[in-house]
C-alpha cells in the first residue's frame, strides 16, 4: 500500500541525475534514492535548529519570529537540509506554526527530488512550544500514577495536538533510567525502576505513534532518549562521564529502550556522554552491534545538539570537525543534530569522496530517514487534524486526571482532607513555573510572561478559590520574608499550606552540588511550626531534595512531581479531599544528602559494619525517608493475596485480593516483587515484577489474577547473556511474602 501511495504521489516529481547503486532497486525508497545525488544525501543527514532559518529583527528578539525565504532556500534547496527542530526560546499560536510549515513545504518544492522537510520538536509533556497547548504531567509526574494506559492517552493526545501543530516527529518519550537523584533531568524520566519504566515508555511509544508501520495523520514518531547510559553519570551532571560494567547497563539501561523499539519506535536520539571513556557518538558497539544488531532498530538514530561537534571540541576523541564527522557516521550515526551551520553536509561529503566513509554507510542512513518520512505520509501531504480538538475538554480532562494521580501523599498525622480553610504560602505556591518544570513554553520553562496564566490557576489561586487565604513569602525561592497573618507571632489555631521546592531547571543549569534546597525554604517551615500552626507542606519538585531535617515539622506533606498546568487544581481539590491522592513514588526517597541507595539494592548495600561473620544483615543502614512505592491515602486498603501456582514452568499466576476498607472511594496500586534466594549473581533484595490496580468505593472489593511470565524472573548472568535461573524466590505482595520455585 505504502509504495502504491509514494508512486501516485511521486507522479509531479521531476526526476534529477539516475547514477546510484540504489538504481537496481523496486521499492519506492530505493527508486527515490536513485535519483538523488551524493549531496542531497548527505543534506537528508542534516538537522538545522530554526534558529538560523528565521527573519531576524534589530535586537535578535522579534517575537514571533517568521520563517526567512532566503535562509531557508539556502539550507533547503542549496543544501538539501533534511530536517528542522524545534523554535527560538518560546512557543508559537498554532497559526504562527502553521505559517511558518507552509513556507517550509513551498520552499522544500523547489528541491531536486521535492523530498518534504522531518520537523522534529522537544513535545516532553505535551506540545509545550504551542501556545494554549494541553500540559500534561511530566513523565515523573505520570510514572507516580503507575498507569500505563493513561501514559499511552496522553501520548495520542499529544500527537494530535502536534500534528495540529503541523509537526510530525516528538522526541520524546525520555527512557533514560533515573537511579542518581542529583541528575538534572531525573524528572524527564519514569523514575528509578526500569521495569516501570519500560511498561511506560512502551505503552506511551504506542500512544504517540500508533501501532502500524505506516504512522496516520494522528500520530507522530517518536525519538527515544538518550540511547544509551546517559542518566548514569559518575558525578550526577548532565552529559559527564558514566562508567558503566556491560552486566550494568544490559540489566538497568537497555531493557526500556528494548521495549519501546519493540513496540515500533521509528527513532532514537543518542547520549551526549561517554560510557567507559568513549562518547556514546562513536560507539559502533552501542550504536550498530547494540542498536541494530541486537535490538534489531531499523529506524533513524539522530544524534543530540551539537554532538558531532563535541567529538572533537569537548570529548577531544577526533582530531577536527572532519574526523568526527567521519567518526560518528561510522559508528552508526543517521542524522546530526548540527544544529546551525551547514559544515556537516560539507564535510560529510568530502569524508565519502576520500574514502574515509563508505558509500554504502550514506545509503544505509538516507534509506532509514527516507522511510520514516514516508512511513509519517509526509511525501503525501498530510491532513491535519480538526483544529477543535486542540486543548479541548477531553484533552484537559485527561491532562486533569493525569495530575491528580501523580500527587503522592507522602504523610499524614490525620490533618488532611483539611476541615477548615487554611493560610496559604511558600515560594512555589503561585506560579505554573514549578508545576510545569522546564520544556514548558520555552526550554528552561521559566519565563513567566510565556506561562498560560489566566486560563489555569496556580497553587494559591486554587486554594483561595477554595476560601484559602494567600499570602507571599517573598521574591523567590531563596528567601523568606513573611507577609500578611504569617507575621503575627502566634499562628495557633491556624492551618498554613507551605508550598516549597524547586524552580524549573533543564538539563546543565539543573546540575546541583548537593541535594538541599536553599535554606530560607527549611527556615520557613521551621518558623510557621514554631509559631503553632499545623504545616501542611505541598513539595513540587522534579526529584527527591533533603527534607531530613524538616520532616518532623509538617503534619501532612503532599508531593506534586511536575503534574503540569493542571496541577493548582489538583492540588487544591487533593487538599480539601474532593478527591483521593493515589499517587505512589516512581523512586527512592533517601533521608541522608549521600544516602543513594535504590529499592532494589543488594543485601551488602544495606549492612551496617556491625554485621557479623554470620553474615546476618546487621542494623540496615538502608533508611530512606520514603521507599520506593510509598504513597498514603485518604482511605484504608487491605491486600491479601495466594499463589495459584507455586512451581513456576511458564508463569506465576498470583491472585490478589484489594479491598477499600475505608470511608472514601479511591485508586490503590500495590507493585509486587520477586527476591531470588540464590542466584549466580549476587540478587536484589527486591526486584519489581509486576502490579495491580484498583479503582474501589468504600466496602468494595477486587479480585485481580496477575499472571507473571517466567522471563519476568530473569537476570544478567556472568556472561551478560539475560537467563532465568531455576531455584528459590520469594514473591512480595504488600505485606505478604510468598515462597514459590523456578523449574
Ligand atoms: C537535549 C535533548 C533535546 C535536544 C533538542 C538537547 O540539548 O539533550 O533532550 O531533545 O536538545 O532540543
Amino acid at each position: 500500500m505504502r509504495n502504491v501511495l509514494f508512486l501516485a504521489a511521486s507522479l509531479s516529481i521531476v526526476w534529477t541525475s539516475c547514477s546510484s547503486p540504489e538504481a537496481q532497486s523496486d521499492d519506492a525508497v530505493g527508486d527515490l534514492m536513485s535519483k538523488m545525488s551524493l549531496d542531497e544525501k548527505v543534506g537528508e543527514m542534516t538537522q538545522l535548529t530554526i534558529w538560523p532559518l528565521l527573519e531576524a529583527d534589530d535586537d535578535g528578539l522579534l517575537m514571533p519570529q517568521r520563517g526567512d525565504s532566503t535562509k531557508l532556500y539556502d539550507a533547503l534547496v542549496n543544501h538539501h537540509v533534511g530536517s528542522i527542530l524545534n523554535v527560538e526560546a518560546h512557543d508559537y499560536t498554532v497559526d504562527q506554526w502553521t505559517e511558518l510549515h507552509k513556507l517550509i513545504a513551498s520552499i522544500s518544492s523547489l528541491k531536486p527530488n521535492k523530498i518534504p522537510v522531518l520537523y522534529g520538536i522537544d513535545a516532553i509533556h505535551g506540545i509545550n512550544y504551542t501556545k494554549g497547548a494541553t500540559l500534561y504531567p511530566q513523565q515523573i509526574g505520570q510514572a507516580a500514577a503507575w498507569d500505563t494506559v493513561m501514559a499511552k492517552t496522553i501520548g495520542e493526545q499529544t500527537a494530535i495536538e502536534t500534528r495540529i501543530s503541523g509537526i510530525p516527529w516528538a522526541f520524546s518519550p525520555v527512557l533514560d533510567v533515573a537511579r542518581d537523584p542529583r541528575w538534572p533531568r531525573f524528572w524527564e524520566t519514569y523514575g528509578e525502576s526500569t521495569v516501570l519504566a519500560s511498561w511506560m515508555g512502551a505503552s506511551y511509544t504506542r500512544g504517540m505513534q500508533g501501532t502500524d508501520a505506516k504512522i496516520d495523520d494522528n500520530h507522530i514518531a517518536v525519538s527515544l532518549k538518550h540511547f544509551l547510559g546517559y542518566s548514569a553519570s559518575v558525578t550526577g551532571k548532565d552529559r559527564t562521564q558514566a562508567w558503566i560494567a556491560e552486566r550494568q547497563l544490559r540489566r538497568y539501561y537497555l531493557p526500556t529502550f528494548a521495549a519501546a523499539i519493540d513496540a515500533g519506535a521509528k527513532t532514537v536520539m543518542i547520549n551526549s556522554g561517554d560510557i567507559n571513556g568513549i562518547p556514546v557518538h562513536a560507539s559502533k558497539e552501542i550504536l550498530t552491534d547494540i542498536l541494530r544488531g541486537e535490538l534489531g532498530f531499523e529506524g533513524i538514530a539522530v544524534t543530540d545538539w551539537a554532538d558531532i561537534h563535541y567529538l572533537f571540541n569537548r570529548h577531544r576523541v577526533a582530531k577536527d570537525y572532519k574526523d568526527a564527522v567521519a567518526m560518528a557516521i561510522n559508528a552508526g550515526i543517521d542524522m546530526s543534530m548540527v544544529p546551525d551551520d551547514l559544515d556537516f553536509p560539507r564535510l560529510l561529503k568530502e569524508c565519502v569522496e576520500e574514502g574515509l566513509v563508505p558509500m554504502s554507510r550514506i545509503n544505509e542512513s538516507v534509506r532509514r530517514i527516507l522511510q520514516v518520512k514516508m512511513d509519517l505520509g509526509l511525501f503525501e501531504g498530510n491532513v491535519r487534524p480538526d483544529l477543535a480538538l486542540f486543548n479541548c475538554d477531553e484533552h484537559k480532562a485527561t491532562a486533569l486526571k493525569a495530575a491528580q494521580n501523580s500527587l503522592v501523599l507522602l504523610k499524614n498525622k490525620n490533618v488532611l482532607p483539611l476541615k477548615k480553610a487554611p493560610l496559604v504560602t511558600g515560594p512555589t505556591a503561585n506560579s505554573l513555573i514549578p508545576l510545569n518544570g522546564a520544556w514548558s513554553h520555552s526550554w528552561q520553562g521559566d519565563n513567566p510572561g510565556l506561562a498560560n496564566t489566566g486560563k489555569v490557576p496556580t497553587i494559591a489561586e486554587a486554594m483561595e478559590a477554595r476560601g484559602a487565604t494567600y499570602y507571599t513569602s517573598g521574591e523567590d525561592i531563596n528567601v523568606w520574608e513573611p507577609t500578611g497573618r504569617l507575621r503575627t507571632a502566634s499562628l495557633k489555631g491556624e492551618t498554613v499550606v507551605v508550598a516549597f521546592g524547586e524552580w524549573s531547571y533543564c538539563e546543565g543549569v539543573g546540575d546541583i552540588e548537593d541535594m538541599f534546597l536553599p535554606a530560607a525554604q527549611y527556615e520557613m517551615i521551621k518558623d510557621i511550626k514554631e509559631r503553632g500552626a499545623t504545616v501542611v507542606g505541598v513539595m513540587t519538585a522534579g526529584r527527591p531534595r533533603n527534607i531530613r531535617d524538616v520532616e518532623q515539622y509538617f503534619d501532612a506533606l503532599l508531593y506534586a512531581p511536575l503534574p503540569g498546568d493542571f496541577g493548582g487544581e489538583a492540588i487544591a481539590g487533593a487538599l480539601f479531599g474532593e478527591f483521593n491522592p493515589s499517587g505512589k513514588l516512581p523512586f527512592t526517597f533517601p533521608r541522608q544528602p549521600s544516602a543513594h541507595i535504590t529499592f532494589d539494592h543488594r543485601v551488602a548495600d544495606a549492612m551496617s559494619v556491625a554485621a557479623g561473620p554470620s553474615g546476618d544483615k546487621g542494623t540496615a543502614s538502608f533508611g530512606p525517608q520514603f521507599e520506593f512505592g510509598h504513597g498514603l491515602s485518604y482511605t484504608s486498603w487491605t491486600v491479601t493475596s495466594a499463589l495459584v501456582n507455586a512451581e513456576v514452568n511458564e508463569e506465576l499466576v498470583v491472585n490478589i485480593t484489594i479491598s477499600n476498607t475505608g470511608s472514601m472511594s479511591g485508586k490503590h496500586t500495590v507493585p509486587v516483587y520477586y527476591e531470588d534466594l540464590v542466584a549466580s549473581i549476587v540478587p536484589s533484595v527486591k526486584n519489581l515484577c509486576a502490579f495491580a490496580q484498583v479503582d474501589l468505593v468504600p466496602g468494595e472489593q477486587s479480585v485481580i489474577e496477575l499472571r507473571i511470565p517466567r522471563e519476568r524472573f530473569a537476570l544478567v548472568d556472568a556472561s551478560n547473556k539475560w537467563v532465568v535461573e531455576e531455584g528459590d524466590m520469594k514473591l512480595m505482595v504488600g505485606e505478604e511474602v510468598h515462597d514459590f520455585v523456578i523449574n
